[in-house]
C-alpha cells in the first residue's frame, strides 16, 4: 500500500502546454531537494499556457500524478501548481503610509504593501507580488524597514496579474483530478527559483523559459523582480514552421526538430541530408540537413528579439550584468546559446535545476526547471507559514509571500 506523504515532502504540478509534469521531493539537511519521483504526460488541453480543454488536462494530470505516486511510493493529495499564459501582465506599483510613533512596525509594513498592491485591473487577479525596495523619509534601497525610525514609509512592489478565469480553470482541472491546490505559483518565479543564483539576481539577469506554447521571461536586479512577461512564441511555432515549410505532418516535424534540429545553420554540414516524411503516405523526401536549421534559426531569432524588446521596454538592458539564462524545453535546441550571445552581446548560459539530488537526470534538464522550482517555492512557503504560526511577525518575507499564498 502506498505511504501517506511524510512531513517535509513537497508535491509540484507543472501544467505546461506540451506536457503535465508531477514531482515528489523531500528536503534533506543542507537545503537540497531530493527528487523522489518526476513524471510527465503529454497534454493537449492547453493553448499558449491556458486551459482550453478541461477533460484532456484532467486526464494528463491524473496520469502524471499516478506515475509520480507509484515511483515515490506515496499518495498525493495536494500540490503546488504553476500558472502562465498570454493573460499574464506585470506592473510596478508604489504605496505610501505615515508611520505611527516614529518607528516602523509590522503593521506599517503590512499597510504600505497593501497600499502598493491596491491596483484595480478588471477581470484580473494578483498572482504574484514582491517588494523591490522600501523608502523611509527619502532613504531608498531599504530591504526590511521593520524597527527603523522614520515618519513616511514608501514601498515599491512588482505585481503580476492574470485572468481570474484562467486561474479558476486551472484550479478546476487539478481538483477534478482529485487533488487540492496548495498554492498557484507563477511559473516564471518557479523557474527562477530553480536555476538562478543569488549573485545573478543581485547583479541583474534575465531568465528566459522557452516552453512549447509560451516563453516566460523574468528580470531581476538588486535581488528583486523588475519585470515579467509571457510571449506567445515558443517551441510549437518552431515545429509548425518545419511542418509547413517541409510539408510534413506536425508529429514528424517535431521528431525532426528533436533529432536533427539546430539554430546554427552555419555549423551544419552542407553535404548531409535527412529524410522528411511526406503527407498522406507519399514516400519521404531527402532534404539538406542545413535547410532544417535555416527554418529553425529565424524563429529563434524572432523570439530572442522579442525578449530583447521586453528588456529594453522595461529599461533594464543596461542592468543585465549577469546576462541571460535560457531554460525550458525549447532552450535545449542546439546552437541557441550561441545565437543568443550573438544577438544580445551578453553572457548567456543554459539554466538547469540547481540544489537538487536524487534523480541525477533532473539536474541536467532545463525542461524541468519549472517543476523543480515549484517544489522549492512551495517548500519555502510551507516553512514560512510554520514560522509565522509559531512566531507571529517573525519575518517580512513570509508576510509578503502571504499575499499570493492561495490567492489564485
Ligand atoms: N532537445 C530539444 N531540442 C529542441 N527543442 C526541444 C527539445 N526538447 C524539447 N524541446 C521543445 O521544448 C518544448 C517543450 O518545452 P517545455 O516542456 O518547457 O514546455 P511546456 O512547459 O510543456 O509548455 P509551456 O511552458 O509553453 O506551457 C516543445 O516545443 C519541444 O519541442
Ligand atoms: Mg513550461
Amino acid at each position: 500500500m502506498a505511504k501517506k506523504p511524510e512531513p517535509g515532502m513537497t508535491v509540484a504540478l507543472d501544467v505546461g502546454t506540451s506536457r503535465v509534469r508531477a514531482l515528489v521531493g523531500q528536503w534533506i539537511p543542507g537545503g537540497l531537494l531530493e527528487i523522489l519521483s518526476v513524471s510527465s504526460k503529454p497534454c493537449t488541453g492547453l493553448r499558449r499556457g491556458a486551459v482550453i480543454d478541461i477533460d484532456a488536462t484532467v486526464q494528463a494530470i491524473s496520469g502524471a500524478v499516478a506515475e509520480a505516486e507509484a515511483m515515490a511510493d506515496c499518495e498525493i493529495h495536494s500540490a503546488y501548481v504553476s500558472i502562465s499564459g498570454t493573460h499574464i501582465q506585470s506592473l510596478n506599483s508604489n504605496g505610501v503610509v505615515a508611520v505611527r510613533d516614529n518607528e516602523v512596525r509590522r503593521d506599517d509594513v503590512d499597510k504600505v504593501l497593501e497600499a502598493a498592491k491596491a491596483v484595480a485591473v478588471p477581470a484580473k487577479q494578483v498572482l504574484h507580488a514582491s517588494p523591490q525596495e522600501f523608502i523611509l523619509d527619502g532613504q531608498d534601497g531599504i530591504r526590511d524597514p521593520t524597527g527603523m525610525c522614520g515618519v513616511r514609509l514608501e514601498a515599491k512592489v512588482h505585481i503580476v496579474t492574470g485572468n481570474i478565469s484562467a486561474a479558476q480553470n486551472l484550479r478546476r482541472c487539478v481538483e477534478h483530478a482529485n487533488l487540492a491546490v496548495d498554492q498557484i505559483i507563477l511559473s516564471h518565479v518557479a523557474a527562477a527559483e530553480a536555476v538562478l543564483t543569488e549573485d545573478e539576481r543581485e547583479l541583474g539577469v534575465c531568465l528566459v523559459d522557452i516552453g512549447a506554447g509560451i516563453t516566460d521571461l523574468i528580470l531581476y536586479k538588486d535581488g528583486a523582480i523588475r519585470h515579467t512577461a509571457s510571449i506567445p512564441v515558443a517551441g510549437y511555432l518552431v515545429t509548425n514552421d518545419i511542418a509547413i515549410t517541409l510539408r510534413t505532418p506536425p508529429q514528424h516535424a517535431e521528431e525532426l526538430k528533436l533529432r536533427y534540429g539546430s539554430a546554427a545553420p552555419d555549423l551544419v554540414a552542407t553535404d548531409e541530408s535527412i529524410v522528411v516524411p511526406d503527407l498522406a503516405d507519399r514516400p519521404g523526401r531527402q532534404v539538406q540537413h542545413r535547410q532544417l536549421a535555416q527554418i529553425i534559426e529565424p524563429r529563434y531569432e524572432e523570439l530572442l528579439d522579442l525578449v530583447f524588446a521586453e528588456a529594453a521596454h522595461a529599461d533594464l538592458l543596461k542592468g543585465l550584468t549577469a546576462g541571460i539564462v535560457l531554460t525550458g524545453g525549447g532552450a535545449k535546441m542546439d546552437g541557441v546559446v550561441g545565437l543568443a550571445e550573438r544577438r544580445f552581446h551578453f553572457p548567456v548560459r543554459l539554466g538547469t535545476p540547481l540544489q537538487t539530488t536524487g534523480l541525477h537526470e533532473v539536474a541536467q534538464d532545463p525542461g524541468l526547471a519549472t517543476i523543480v522550482g515549484l517544489a522549492m517555492v512551495g517548500r519555502r512557503a510551507m516553512e514560512e507559514a510554520a514560522t509565522e504560526a509559531s512566531k507571529p511577525g517573525a519575518g517580512l518575507f513570509h508576510r509578503v509571500r502571504g499575499w499570493f499564498l492561495g490567492s489564485a
